[in-house]
């Protein structure tokens, strides 16, 4: 796990944009128009157009969002009714034209079956309002990247010692006919027939995606003095080069000047493609898209060392104004991750407590009770479960994690054909009493669909912790190591916002703690082969 500012934006985060499509239903009876508004404190953010005279209006128009998984992305639509005499220049709405609204977080809407869903307008005292339908989908449909290789035969001869230093350099060229750069290739010495290593580029950089678009290649002869010598050029595309797939393509390399020139000349020489393959690199979205569900599983440390819960010292304690810092971080994080597993029941645990009737300590007994089916609806449905525990059970020790880890890699180890990845989220107080088990029980976990949350509460020094984060050694356990990091810690207390503002600390807790989410999700993916399945085609309205 990595930690800090680092991550987030522009960092390991997806950095994802998302067209919106809101077809209405069954609207009040009045004209309509919609606009949406991302959570009504950053503004508005956009309008629909106004459809004359229906209850149905399907919206063309498509809003571009930034996603981030690792953050609560609050959307709110408002519906409107529209006075054609006074659209579209700078009509105020007043109440009487408002036919309702919905709110929704955008990662609800990417975690619904096909990335579609459907809420009930409110808004309307005493009138029901309709509903309003939204759809997500990626915009990046070049996400493809491209292996190719290439030689060159009789190549002009340009040094007068010697023969040529041969290089290529690729251009795509821009909408306004300019070129940019897009790669240069190694330079190989004195030969006029030379053979470039394999390389890769993505087709974004290729060709902006677009697979007619002119790729110029240019020939150089490389000098020392960097006055590298011109022997000539090409041009192809992308459509071109992936022909190359099923036969090798030779192309003339030409020198204008010298065509002008010498009225003999034929070419400069040729360039083959030797191989093209191209690869998609599948993103966070298109699995979840593809029907992968991510299981969230809690685990409490009832540890001793918590405090006494009916005492304000205590690390469980909660008032009627405040959260326990366990509740805080189980409700940062489970709010953002419950979006993504559709049945929305947690299995939770606790850990080193004594328990009724015999005084048995136990490092993964079910918060509510139930040894047959551990589930809680909902992260209130854990936060429950774990209020009535802290009142049944006795805090005591040692802290351990191996069990409960075992357990859930238990449940991963299931089914790992990527159609469920595990979340497990531990919460704690610090000094972990099994370490050498609990490495052991990463080591086992890091090739199972599942990722470890490690969320300390307190004032404790964490080293262990950190340890186990494997930043920066690879976390080992005799002698075999993690084939993936899957591990993230973070220290609680770094996240609590000065002014005590709960939803604040909450909201960077988490950014902090599912940045790394997605990545350690494709890296399974990546390593098993496992490509996204298909969303089903979406019914037809
Ligand atoms: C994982 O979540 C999915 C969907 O929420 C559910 O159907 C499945 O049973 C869960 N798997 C386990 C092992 O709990």
């Amino acid at each position: 796990g990595t930690r800090g500012p680092a991550v987030g934006r522009g960092g390991v985060a997806p950095r994802v944009a998302h067209t919106w499509l809101c077809p209405l239903r069954n609207l009040l009876d009045m004209d309509t128009f919609s606009k949406s508004d991302p959570g009504g404190w950053q503004g508005r953010f956009g309008r629909t157009e106004v459809i004359d005279n229906t209850l149905n209006p399907d919206f063309v128009r498509k809003f571009v969002l930034d996603y981030y998984f690792e953050e609560k992305q609050n959307l709110r639509f408002d519906v409107y009714n529209v006075d054609s005499k006074s659209w579209p220049h700078g009509a105020v709405l007043g109440a009487q034209d408002f036919l309702g609204q919905a709110f929704v977080a955008l990662g609800e809407v990417i975690g619904s079956q096909r990335g579609r869903l459907e809420r009930a307008l409110t808004g309307v005292p005493g009138k029901r309002c309709g509903t309003i339908l939204l759809l997500a989908e990626e915009l990046s449909n070049c996400r493809d990247i491209v292996t190719m290789q290439l030689c060159a035969n009789k190549l002009d001869k340009k040094d007068f010692f010697g023969k040529s230093d041969p290089f290529l350099v690729f251009y795509r060229s821009n909408e306004d006919g300019t070129f940019t750069i897009c790669h240069k290739t190694e330079v190989v010495k004195n030969t006029l027939n030379p053979v470039w290593q394999p390389f890769t580029i993505p087709v974004r950089a290729l060709c902006n995606g677009d697979y007619d678009r002119t790729v110029k290649i240019d020939v150089y002869d490389w000098d020392r003095d960097g006055s590298h010598d011109f022997i000539g050029e090409f041009a192809t595309s992308y459509r071109e080069l992936s022909r190359a797939q099923s036969q090798f393509t030779v192309y003339e390399v030409l020198n204008p000047r010298k065509k002008c020139k010498k009225k003999k000349y034929v070419n400069s020489g040729t360039v083959t493609l030797l191989s093209f393959s191209v690869e998609s690199e599948f993103t966070f979205v298109d699995y979840i898209r593809g029907g992968t569900q991510l299981n969230f599983t809690v685990a409490i440390d009832f540890t001793a060392s918590n405090g006494m819960p009916s005492q304000p010292t205590s690390l469980h304690y909660a008032s009627p104004y405040q959260l326990s810092a366990y509740a805080l971080a189980l409700k940062a994080v489970g709010e953002i991750i419950q979006d993504y597993d559709s049945d929305k029941l947690f299995p939770a645990y606790g850990f080193g407590a004594k328990l009724p009737p015999d005084g048995k300590i136990s490092h993964q007994f079910p918060l509510n009770n139930n040894a047959d089916n551990p589930s809680c609806a909902g992260i209130e449905g854990v936060l429950e479960s774990y209020l009535q525990s802290l009142r049944t059970v006795q805090l005591y020790g040692p802290t351990n994690f191996a069990p409960i880890i075992n357990q859930v890699a238990g449940a991963a180890a299931q089914v790992t054909d990527g159609s469920q990845y595990h979340v497990l989220l531990i919460i704690t107080d610090g000094v972990i009493s099994d370490m050498l088990q609990t490495k052991e029980a990463i080591v086992t976990a890091s090739a199972l669909p599942m990722s470890i949350i490690i969320v300390g509460v307190g004032p404790a020094e964490f080293e262990a912790m950190e340890e186990l984060d494997g930043d920066e050694v690879r976390v080992s356990s005799r002698g075999r190591y993690a084939e993936r990091d899957i591990v993230q810690f973070v220290p609680f207390r770094d996240y609590v916002d000065d002014s005590g503002n709960q939803v604040l600390s909450m909201a960077r807790l988490a950014k902090d703690v599912l940045a790394e989410i997605p990545e350690q999700l494709l890296s399974y993916m990546k390593t098993r082969d496992i490509k996204p399945r298909r969303p089903p085609p979406a019914p037809a309205r």
